[in-house]
């Protein structure tokens, strides 16, 4: 099964049902679009050519396709003329391509790569093509597909067209389709569109290759995984999906979930062996997670790396660029944004570390603050191998604190310390010996001569 595949990913709906300034194929799930999900299966079955069409003006989403495919091409379908003319847009690549075709929908994010190879499968078997389908709960305007006794499919009727008998089957289409055609633009060209709905359909492909003399073939799949979404609620449906199947991988994979229905993972997550996750805890785009370490519950963590055996959170948060040694600990309300933490330094409470670095076996005291920011520029703050930062310190950046060296705490601290030193910045604490006995009898006296 060495052939070329090309994929035409249909990304042309407005998605007027989302409500929503987004086109709909950019809506997110697991912090992916689905389009960006699409174009991802795309490339994992093999697709080495991508066409993606798109609507006129999708500016955005060609971006976003050329983002997750950077040998895409992307074409323009000028007018919603039906499935079969949204793949007909593609046909300067269809036509320069000696291969198979899958045709795949951008709003259809939960396909699996497997399903894919079935349906491939079934070429290799010698189908012309080969359709996705599925049981339908509901099979309400879905196309029907209507087999023959050895299961072959010998027709797609669209609900509006079907006859009763026709509308009764449930096994419904997909819109997934693989081919495998001399030539592919001579079917698609003889696609009419005189049916209920005036459009050209994709779906007539079966009939024609059949009278061509070739075979049509069904692959069954689950109707979870051709989801299709058009409103928030399927968009939400299609998130849930999608993270009850990340949960299980994870989980396979060697993570413990103490509760896997409150994790939320990103298309990307990557938790090793023995990492271990508490309740609530939400993982943005680009995080890592090594060997056994432990992200403590009501934690959020996004475009960051924690070492082997690090301790993070209850209520942290990792922000894009914060790096975690081994056995780092950074614990309750501490927010690190692209700040590395050396091996084993620890940050347990309150703290904000931004722009900077701390070094190996560091520790950086409750309510420690990097002002990082002077209301233009960004600063760095670096402290050294084994520093101790006292309680409420605040680092004003650019700075640089030495190895070993002491900060105490409610410092505010603007210069550079020298490895070793001790740093202080506050006021020498003053005493008073007896001082409390005599304010509190003046004052005693001073509220029984108001009050006469
Ligand atoms: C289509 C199938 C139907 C199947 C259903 C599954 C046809 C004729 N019918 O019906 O058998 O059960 O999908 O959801 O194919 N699109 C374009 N340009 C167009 C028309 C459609 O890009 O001119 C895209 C849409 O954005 C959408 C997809 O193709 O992503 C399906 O089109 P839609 O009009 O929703 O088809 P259905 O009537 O749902
Ligand atoms: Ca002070």
């Amino acid at each position: 099964m060495s052939r070329s595949l090309l994929t035409v990913i249909l990304a042309a709906g407005k998605g007027t049902r989302m409500r929503s300034d987004l086109p709909k194929v950019l809506h997110r799930i697991a912090g992916r679009s689905m389009l960006g999900h699409v174009l991802a299966l795309a490339q994992a079955v093999g697709g080495d050519k991508l066409a993606v069409v798109v609507g006129p003006g999708m500016d955005s989403v060609r971006k976003e396709a050329l983002a997750g495919a950077r040998d895409a091409s992307v074409y323009v379908q000028e007018n919603q003329l039906g499935t079969a003319d949204a793949v007909l847009a593609a046909r300067d690549a269809i036509a320069g391509h000696d291969g198979d075709l899958l045709v795949l929908y951008a709003d259809t994010p939960l396909l699996r790569a497997e399903t894919i190879r079935m349906l491939i499968g079934e070429l290799d078997r010698g189908a012309q093509l080969a359709v996705l389908g599925f049981e339908a709960r509901d099979p309400g305007s879905y196309g029907r597909l209507v087999t023959a006794t050895d299961g072959t499919l010998t027709a797609i009727r669209e609900a509006k067209d079907a006859t009763a008998a026709e509308l009764a089957i449930r096994l419904c289409n997909s819109g997934v389709m693989a081919f495998r055609l001399q030539n592919p633009l001579e079917v698609l060209g003889k696609i009419g569109n005189a049916n209920a709905k005036g459009e050209f359909y994709l779906t007539d492909a079966v009939e024609i290759v059949r009278a061509g003399g070739g075979r049509a073939a069904v692959v069954v799949c689950d109707e979870d995984e051709v989801l299709g979404v058009n409103a928030r609620r399927e968009l939400a449906a299609a998130e849930a999906i999608w993270q009850g199947r990340a949960r299980e991988r994870v989980m396979a994979e060697g993570a413990t979930l103490i509760a896997p229905e409150t994790v939320w993972l990103a298309f990307d997550t990557v938790l090793g062996r023995d990492v271990v996750i508490e309740p609530n805890v939400f993982f943005g785009p680009g995080v890592t997670v090594e060997d056994g370490a432990e992200i403590k519950a009501n934690s959020h963590l996004e475009g960051a790396r924690v070492g082997a055996g690090a301790r993070v959170g209850p209520f942290a948060r990792l922000r894009p660029g914060a790096v975690l040694g081994r056995d780092v600990h950074v614990g309750n309300f501490v927010e690190v944004k692209n700040a590395a933490l050396g091996d084993g330094a620890k940050a347990n409470h309150l703290s904000y570390l931004g722009d900077g670095s701390v070094g190996a076996k560091a520790n950086i005291g409750a309510g420690t603050i990097f002002c990082n920011y002077d209301g233009f520029l960004k600063h760095k703050t670096e402290v050294g191998e084994g520093a101790f930062v006292g309680s409420n310190t605040a680092l004003v950046a650019p700075v640089k604190v030495g190895a070993g060296a002491y900060i105490g705490s409610g410092s505010v601290i603007t210069k550079d310390v020298a490895p070793g030193a001790l740093a202080l910045e506050r006021s020498v604490q003053e005493e008073r010996p007896g001082w409390a006995e005599k304010f509190r009898t003046l004052m005693a006296r001073r509220k029984a001569a108001a009050n006469k």
